[in-house]
């Protein structure tokens, strides 16, 4: 279905740029000898560039090597339980569990969470319905196939709330535990309203799970994100998605759950958890949550050390903007 568009961006050469250097703040050079300003990165804050967290990423890789292959679930690096605490207390008290990248995270928590078995998210005896917003990412689509070995899935434009609901009301009437699945700030446009989608959630038996890849840093106490920002507290139904690789200025993804129970059976269960490598650049991640720390109290300024750029803050705020007119 893509395949037309796809082709086009080709044909007009606005695709597959490759950059031979970064000079400096937003700018990069193309192997054809351009120099552009960047628009296009995720790096909402400019991090990836900060000194602190190069020099930290250099000293990981002195004490470490390149990598330690092996599944965490064997062995794993000090860093891991350093940082999983950190988030912990950033987003509000929840219960994190990091991977290589929030798609991985997708496919080692949905399985669990549609099988029943989660801790704190039980879902009925007649099973559950995932009920999933139209522009979600291609990350939780692709998995399609996967969930409906464990229920019914259904495809939803969430800012219809009258057809939101008609579907949740039929969950109800079939006894199911409805569990609704949107980005938050979307990588496809609109902002949802995270707080409507948790409440209606609930007041259907059910959760959500919401992916805040887009939203984690760049706004709210200490860099807890938009959907956190907006929700005051973590809910007890749902479960946040969020990105180490944009604004947070890392790599990798984590999932955080209400409970620290779900989070262990996620180590203990999820298969690509089990069986598969730790995510990169671990050492960064410390330094980084040193630096939003030291970023709130400076606020305004820091942004501006940082690297970060009016463009940036035009993407943001584009983004956040569309909430207002488009809540869905
Ligand atoms: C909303 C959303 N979720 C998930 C992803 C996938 O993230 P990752 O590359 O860490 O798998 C993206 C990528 O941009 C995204 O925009």
């Amino acid at each position: 279905m893509s395949q037309s568009h796809q082709d086009r961006i080709w044909q007009e050469g606005i695709n597959d740029l490759t950059i031979i250097s970064r000079p400096s703040g937003r700018e990069i050079r193309a192997s054809t000898g351009d120099t552009y300003i960047d628009f296009m990165s995720c790096s909402y804050l400019g991090l990836e560039n900060h000194p602190n967290l190069i020099s930290a990423v250099k000293s990981s890789v002195d004490k470490y090597g390149v990598q330690y292959a092996a599944a965490r679930t064997r062995a794993k690096c000090d860093i891991f339980d350093e940082l999983e605490s950190k988030l912990n207390s950033i987003f509000l008290d929840s219960h994190a569990v990091t991977f290589n990248s929030v798609g991985a995270a997708h496919l080692a928590v949905l399985p669990l969470l549609g099988s029943g078995e989660l801790p704190g998210y039980p879902v009925s005896e007649s099973g559950i319905v995932w009920i999933v917003d139209k522009t979600t990412h291609a990350s939780v689509q692709t998995l399609r196939g996967i969930l409906e070995q464990f229920g019914t899935y259904q495809r939803a434009v969430f800012s219809d709330e009258m057809a939101l609901v008609a579907l949740l009301q039929e969950s109800a009437k079939q006894k199911k535990t409805p569990i609704l699945i949107s980005d938050t700030l979307g990588s496809m446009g609109g902002a949802t309203d995270v707080k409507s989608l948790t409440d209606l959630a609930n007041q259907y038996g059910g959760y959500y799970y919401a992916d805040d890849a887009h939203g984690t840093s760049i706004i709210g106490k200490n860099g807890c994100g938009y959907a956190l920002n907006t929700l005051g507290q973590f809910a007890d139904n749902l479960i946040l998605l969020s990105s180490l690789s944009k604004a947070f200025g890392s790599h990798g993804g984590f999932a955080s759950f209400s409970n620290s129970e779900a989070a262990f059976f996620v180590k203990k269960y999820a298969l690509n958890y089990i069986f598969s490598g730790p995510p990169r650049s671990r050492e960064s991640l410390p330094v980084w949550l040193q630096l939003i720390f030291t970023c709130r109290k400076r606020s305004v300024n820091y942004r501006t050390d940082s690297g970060i750029t009016f463009f940036t803050l035009m993407k943001l705020s584009q983004m956040l903007k569309s909430k207002k007119n488009q809540v869905r």
